[in-house]
């Protein structure tokens, strides 16, 4: 043993890193034997130094990862270097995972695999929670969508039924009224017409709501008819001049996927309309190899990126939120491109399968 030690010490100093080293190290001869090991490794894996050097790699690795020990002697003898994952099992039967570097040392005068061990247990279980709370927040995001789409559903037609039935009775009162006044006898005539004016003005706001809600029928397939009749829709009662251009797009998309980009179009309007006061909006689409593109640029007054996650987490804005989650959930690519008075951008990418 301390003639051990001291080989190692001639070693350039690889001795003091050895005993005193917070990674396990294992020395292996070319059949996978332990020759020597380090203090930490004792700890880490419950043997004492005695029973490591009778032991092999096999007896401390789980059998999953047999395999990889093979190919950790064979890398070190051939590369001169190897890195991997996998898991020991300790004296007690127990397991934790390990991240294991090996190099290829010499050590007695010959040739060895020297292997570096770190235990990365903490690390792994911190990393699968982080998962698990990852998978949990795209369920929750997932249901949010849905019930948007539901709700969407919903208030379209509520306010179809209710509020947009009245204002229509109310706008023919209001007709039916002035047809029969003599004009000239009712002081009041200017403040009746005003309010035939705002009435038609919110039958319309509630038709741009609706058009901005409206939900594409479970067997509409046809992207590109679907978005032209949404920006015409909205072309009738804005002044706002949209451009539409596709190009290409002779794949046939399946439903979720029409649906998806059908609704980041809705999305994307409704901020414009509610945010951007622009004159001009372009919207492409159009095939690449093996994705479908949408961009959707307007000349708006645009707004600081840098600020959207934290306005996003403190009034609960969700539109951007839930446009880039729609394209995620097709395994697509999402980003939205503004700063102040020079528009914004928002491109979307999903592919095919
Ligand atoms: N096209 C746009 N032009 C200007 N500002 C925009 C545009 N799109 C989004 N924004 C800004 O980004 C913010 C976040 O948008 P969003 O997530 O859809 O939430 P919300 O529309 O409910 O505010 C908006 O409040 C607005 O300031
Ligand atoms: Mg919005």
């Amino acid at each position: 043993m301390d003639k051990k030690k001291s080989q190692l010490r001639d070693g350039a100093h690889f001795g003091e890193l050895f005993y005193s080293s917070r990674d396990a190290m294992n020395i292996y001869d070319e059949n996978g034997h332990i020759v020597n090991s380090n203090p930490r490794a004792s700890d880490m894996l419950g043997y004492s130094h005695d029973e490591l050097v009778r032991l092999s790699g096999p007896d401390i690795i789980h059998p999953k990862y047999h395999a990889i020990f093979e190919q950790f002697l064979h890398d070190v003898s051939n590369k001169g270097e190897f890195c991997a994952e996998a898991i020991d099992v300790r004296k007690d039967g127990s397991a934790l995972n390990i991240e294991v570097w090996g190099t290829r040392i010499l050590y007695d005068g010959k040739p060895r695999s020297l292997s570096v061990v770190r235990d990365i247990t903490k690390m792994k279980a911190l990393e699968n929670q982080l998962a698990e709370e990852l998978k949990e927040k795209q369920r929750l995001i997932e249901k949010l969508i849905q019930s948007h789409d539901l709700n969407a559903r919903q208030i379209s037609r509520e306010l179809h039924d209710t509020i947009g039935q009245t204002l229509t009775s109310i706008k023919m009162d209001v007709e039916n009224i002035l047809a029969k006044l003599d004009l000239a006898e009712f002081p009041l005539e200017k403040n009746l017409i005003s309010i035939g004016n705002k009435t038609v003005k919110a039958i319309r706001d509630l038709k741009d709501i609706n058009v901005l809600l409206h939900p594409l029928e479970f067997d509409d397939l046809d992207l590109i008819g679907s978005i032209r009749d949404f920006l015409s829709a909205i072309q009738k009662s804005h002044k706002i001049q949209v451009q539409f251009f596709t190009r290409g797009m002779t794949h046939q998309l399946d439903h979720e996927k029409t649906f998806a980009l059908y609704r980041i179009v809705q999305e994307a309007f409704t901020n414009i309309l509610k945010h951007a006061h622009a004159t001009r909006v372009f919207v492409h689409l159009y095939e690449k190899k093996d994705y479908v593109a949408l961009t959707i640029e307007d000349d708006g007054v645009g707004f600081e990126i840098k600020k959207l996650e934290a306005d996003t987490l403190r009034d609960k804005r969700l539109g951007i939120h839930i446009m880039r989650n729609r394209a995620i959930e097709h395994s697509g690519y999402f980003s939205i491109d503004s700063s102040k008075g020079n528009g914004t951008v928002v491109v979307v990418e999903i592919p095919f399968v």
